[in-house]
């Protein structure tokens, strides 16, 4: 992606969903280390399980590498057995948190309305969201794509996010952990269509909220994905958990 100075730097997001044990943070040291002395080109970022978040968010600490949770609650604590707050996750060393994955919207039942509440809770927690948006197979299949994506994204996100920092990603369901990526095509549409509804919605900072595609980047096909106008970084699953892997993607961008 060319940068100019009103371009904010791509954010490359490394989401190890429900993976990593104590060994896993040989990884995330070894990513830090890996970007250790380079003034990156990219903002790099991992989620780990919420287990790991206090550990990890320490064993970076000072190198170029952003923390963040998976997911957080809509309320800011209480009686919410299992559930962790936005405020938890910045106290354990996060910065930024994913909220509305199409695996928590599916897996949990979660509706466009909780993740416009957790995204709310979030920026009150001082934490920078990446709000989650993508169409089912069924859905590209019928024509629908562009429609579903935008409605999901205009019910996901509360105004109050004017002003506030925050990024979306655009993670077609089918794309996700299938080696099936969606065409810079597809993207370049949806992208597109994503900026056009954020410009409408939050006006001259729409312009510049950055869109990350997500679903099946690797180190292979990061380049051709990151170079497409509108792109403004990746949210990596499987290709995320090896820091040999992740570190080419984030040459990449
Ligand atoms: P994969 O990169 O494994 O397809 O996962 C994408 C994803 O869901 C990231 O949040």
């Amino acid at each position: 992606m060319t940068l100019s100075s009103t371009t904010p730097r791509p954010l490359i997001a490394g989401n190890w969903k429900m993976n990593g044990l104590s060994a896993a943070l040989d990884e995330a040291r070894a990513v830090a280390a890996g970007l250790d002395g380079r003034p990156a080109g990219a903002r790099v970022a991992i989620f780990p399980p919420a287990t790991l978040l206090h550990r990890l968010a320490q064993a970076v600490e000072g190198s170029f590498v952003l923390t963040g949770g998976q997911d957080c609650h809509g309320e800011a604590s209480g009686a919410h057995t299992g559930d962790t707050s936005a405020e938890m996750i910045a106290d354990a060393g996060g910065t930024l948190v994913i909220v509305g994955h199409s695996e928590r919207r599916t897996d949990h039942g979660e509706t466009c309305q909780m993740v416009a509440g957790k995204a709310q809770a979030a920026i009150a927690a001082g934490l920078e969201p990446i709000i989650c948006v993508g169409e089912s197979l069924a859905q590209r299949e019928a024509g629908e794509a562009v429609s579903f994506v935008i409605n999901q994204l205009h019910n996901s996100l509360p105004l109050s996010l004017k002003g506030q920092a925050f990024n979306i990603a655009y993670e077609p369901l089918w794309a996700i952990g299938t080696g099936h990526v969606a065409s810079v095509d597809n993207i370049v549409e949806m992208h597109a269509a994503i900026r056009a509804e954020l410009i409408s919605l939050f006006g001259e900072q729409g312009e510049t909220i950055q869109i990350l595609y997500g679903g099946s980047v690797k180190p292979e096909n990061a380049r051709e994905i990151l170079a497409a106008p509108n792109v403004g970084g990746a949210l990596v699953g499987g290709a995320s958990l090896k820091a040999k892997d992740f570190l080419a993607i984030v040459e990449a961008a």
